[in-house]
């Protein structure tokens, strides 16, 4: 018996890399899963790939940045149920300097990580099971550690950070857990072919990591599969770190 059998798991940006991985697990320890990002093909190809390993998996296209959308794929998704799992991951990032780019540029990774996650938030609260739901936003070391040509995600995911905790505090009452996991580098995802760059710069990345190495998606399915389960019960409000040290930083004076 897996630990999600009978429960129903929504997951945003579910279509590809650390998000997909989510999925997989979740739906391997026996929730339904239902996937939600822009591209009709990518949840059609996301949802076969979960169905040909004997999962249970549905989906619909919807951009997180539209409300009307967020609300309809959510109550698509509830008519297996109340939802039990929330999963919010859609983002969109690319490396630029804060003074080349536009303010659209600044504004459309805002509305995607930040408000795309509210969106999800407040589309799903009235269909996550009461007491008993947990959401889980993806955030990154970045929202506390500032980096360079990264201003638009670095504000968008310490954003995240605060809605969370906000909304654990508003949502404890009706029993509904909201946390946020922030994972480290992790390898073979579109998020580190954009911001690593060369092998080298990805091998110089991993040596100056306390654990020596990129996380896997793995890792960070792990965690959310631990945050979305009974063993999480108590835990609400929290930034979980899966980064292999990065929140430390170098340890070093200068
Ligand atoms: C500067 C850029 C840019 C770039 C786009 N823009 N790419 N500016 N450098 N490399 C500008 C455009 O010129 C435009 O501004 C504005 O951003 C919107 O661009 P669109 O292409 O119209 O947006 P859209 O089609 O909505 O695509 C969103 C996107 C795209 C973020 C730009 O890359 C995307 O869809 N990404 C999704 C996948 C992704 O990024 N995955 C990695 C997540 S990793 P103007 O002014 O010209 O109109 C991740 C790691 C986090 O999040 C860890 C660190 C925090
Ligand atoms: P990814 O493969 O690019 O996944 C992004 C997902 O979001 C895709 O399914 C994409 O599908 C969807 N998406 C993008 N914009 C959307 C929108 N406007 N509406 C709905 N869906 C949208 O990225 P990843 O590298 O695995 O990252 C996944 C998450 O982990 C992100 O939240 C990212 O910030 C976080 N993270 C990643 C790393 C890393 O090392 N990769 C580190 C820290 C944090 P469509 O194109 O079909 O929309």
């Amino acid at each position: 018996m897996g630990r999600f059998e009978d429960r129903n798991a929504i997951v945003f940006g579910g279509t590809s890399g650390i998000n997909l991985e989510i999925a997989t697990r979740l739906a391997a320890e026996g929730a339904r899963i239902f996937l939600v990002s822009r591209s009709q093909e990518k949840v059609d190809s996301a949802v076969s790939r979960i169905r040909s390993s004997g999962y249970s998996a549905a989906g619909h296209a919807a951009d997180v940045r539209d409300y009307e959308a967020v609300d309809a794929a959510v109550k698509a998704a509830a008519e297996e149920g109340a939802i039990d799992i929330v999963v919010s991951g859609a983002a969109g990032n690319f490396l630029a300097p804060a003074a080349d780019i536009s303010s659209n540029a600044f504004r459309t990774v805002i509305d995607i990580d930040l408000v795309g996650t509210f969106n999800t938030a407040r589309a799903s609260f009235a269909a996550m099971r009461k007491p008993g739901a947990s959401f889980i936003a993806i955030s990154a070391p970045q929202a506390e550690k500032p980096m360079t040509s990264q201003a638009h995600a670095c504000a968008a995911k310490a954003g995240i950070n605060m809605l969370v905790k906000c909304l654990a505090l508003e949502w404890g009452e009706q029993g509904i857990r909201v946390n946020a996991i922030s994972p480290g580098p992790i390898d073979d995802t579109e998020g580190m072919r954009r911001l690593a760059g060369s092998d080298a710069a990805a091998q110089a990345i991993a040596d100056a990591l306390p654990l020596k190495r990129y996380g896997t998606k793995q890792d960070v399915a792990d965690a959310a599969c631990f945050l979305a389960s009974q063993e999480g019960a108590y835990i609400t409000g929290t930034i979980l770190n899966v980064d292999g040290g990065t929140s430390l930083g170098t340890g070093r004076l200068v």
